[in-house]
């Protein structure tokens, strides 16, 4: 029997799918990729998927797990040869149980991260993590990237927020740590195994996730800073005055707000001629009045300092998510704008400064006009320092030309300012061939083992992180 014929037995034929636009699943979010399934599995339940996972290999025929498809590495659709099947984790979205005690929450992979926060919030409870994705990025996917965001500086990775992981592995068994625990030294910790690890180690069906008190009171403002250099100092500054309250601090120049004026003109920024904006967010378990008090002082001493020049403070929620949106917006007005090279890297805090003057010039120096699309969560020291064809060139011809040696270039700066080539996006297969250039040797030999180990046959989403050969 073909393996087609044997998963429609499986799981029914209405979740085999073959024919027809699959280009939901087979095209990347950025549309800039293109793969070709043998077709698109949609199983129900654990179970489900460790069968599919058992057939596939007594096939040898690899597997692509898939989640809402946002991610920006090329990792989560099929390649070309039309021999994988795709595995979406779509029909597996329940909340399966909130203990307020332990302060935790046990969901499928399929569930969509808003669903989770909102899940939370009913329960009187915070979900921290938050992506401009979140209205249909998965909590599997978020595992299995690590995904950051916007509240990592307080809350940290999607690692930091998982107590366990249910997880069919490349053999079909189904490993079940949905412990809740927050301490257990019982030998490896197998969940950070497959954590960050792109579903090349096997498929995380359920998580068992941090929850957080809700905050009483939460403060957004917007600021105008003249330079980069002072946004790290505002950065530090607001580290001494509100501590463990500070919750997000994203930067955006202006390049990047224009292209959201743009494409999103609802968006616009208010303050079109600062080179550059701080977005920065404080949450306290006092009242509202202490938090609103606190953040006028630290604005009104970063003005005295020179570190601002101007700021707004969102007096309503709907005026913060109005904030928000504008920041959380750069991605789509981006993607409105046509092709473009994206850089998703992390670095020391005190070498982002050094970092940007070096590389914008000799960005500048190699394609003159070069348009720098900077923005990111510097709190992390992360940037999304991407990088925009010159105005009236067109965006395939930059990339034609360029973004071999554009790469190369940032990638090589990343690397003697002691940065990291992918914060939080992960490796996919955009970058799998740039890895070795700049991951420790003994590492990628070591998780190569671990993909053998744990994959001898190489059915989990080949050829995205790590290469064998
Ligand atoms: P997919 O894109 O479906 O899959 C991502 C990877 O995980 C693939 O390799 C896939 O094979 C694997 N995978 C998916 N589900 C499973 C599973 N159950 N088991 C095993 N492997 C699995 N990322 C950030 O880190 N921070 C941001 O701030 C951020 N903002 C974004 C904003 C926008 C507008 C967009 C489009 C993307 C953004 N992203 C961000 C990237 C993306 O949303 C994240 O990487 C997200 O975690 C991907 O989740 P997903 O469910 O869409 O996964
Ligand atoms: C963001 O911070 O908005 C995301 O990581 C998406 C992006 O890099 O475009
Ligand atoms: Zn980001």
């Amino acid at each position: 029997m073909s393996l087609i014929t044997e998963l429609q037995t499986l799981l029914g034929t209405a979740h085999v799918l073959f024919e027809g636009d699959l280009s939901a699943y087979e095209e990347d979010w950025r549309k800039r990729s293109r793969g070709r399934a043998l077709c698109v599995v949609t199983p129900a339940n654990t179970q489900e998927v460790a069968e599919v996972v058992k057939l596939c290999a007594a096939h040898q025929t690899s597997i692509v797990p898939q989640g809402g498809n946002t991610g920006l590495v090329v990792g989560s659709i099929p390649d070309e040869s039309g021999q994988q099947v795709l595995l979406s984790l779509k029909r597996m979205r329940a909340i399966q149980a909130i203990d307020t005690e332990n302060l935790s929450i046990t969901v499928q992979a399929g569930c969509v991260l808003q669903e989770v926060q909102e899940a939370a919030s009913q329960a009187g409870l915070l979900f921290p993590l938050s992506l401009g994705s979140q209205g249909s990025c998965t909590i599997g996917g978020n595992l299995s990237t690590n995904a950051g965001g916007t509240q990592v500086l307080r809350y940290g990775n999607t690692r930091d927020l998982c107590l366990g992981l249910e997880v069919v592995s490349a053999s079909g068994e189904i490993y079940a740590g949905l412990s809740g625990l927050r301490k257990d030294n019982t030998g490896y910790d197998l969940k950070n195994l497959f954590i960050g690890a792109e579903g090349t180690l096997g498929i995380i069906t359920a998580a068992t996730l941090k929850l957080y008190p809700k905050p009483q009171s939460t403060w957004t403002a917007l600021v105008a800073v003249h330079a980069l250099d002072n946004c790290v100092s505002l950065l530090s500054h607001c580290h001494q005055a509100l501590g463990a309250q500070l919750t997000g601090f994203e930067v955006m120049n202006q390049f990047s707000l224009s292209l959201v004026s743009k494409h999103l003109p609802q968006l616009a920024c208010p303050f079109p001629n600062s080179p550059w904006c701080v977005l920065l967010e404080l949450s306290d378990s006092e009242s509202q009045a202490h938090a609103s008090e606190q953040l006028e002082n630290l604005l009104s001493s970063a003005m005295e300092l020179g570190l601002a020049s101007n700021a707004i403070i969102a007096d309503s929620l709907q005026k913060a998510k109005h904030l928000w949106h504008i920041r959380e917006s750069i991605t789509m007005a981006q993607a409105m704008e046509g092709l473009n090279i994206k850089n998703d890297i992390s670095l020391p805090v005190s070498r982002i400064t050094e970092f940007v003057r070096i590389t914008d010039q000799a960005l500048q120096d190699l394609v003159p006009g070069v348009q720098l699309v900077n923005f990111g969560h510097l709190g992390d020291g992360n940037l999304h320092y991407n990088v925009q064809s010159p105005p009236n060139t067109p965006a395939h011809v930059f990339l034609d030309s360029f973004e071999d040696q554009i790469n190369t270039l940032v990638y090589q700066k990343v690397k003697l300012y002691g940065g990291s080539i992918s914060a939080e996006h992960g490796i996919g297969s955009l970058k799998v061939q740039t890895l070795p250039d700049y991951k420790d040797p003994v590492a990628l030999k070591l998780m190569r083992q671990i993909k053998v180990s744990l994959d001898p046959l190489n059915t989990m989403n080949p050829n995205r992180v790590i290469l064998l050969h």
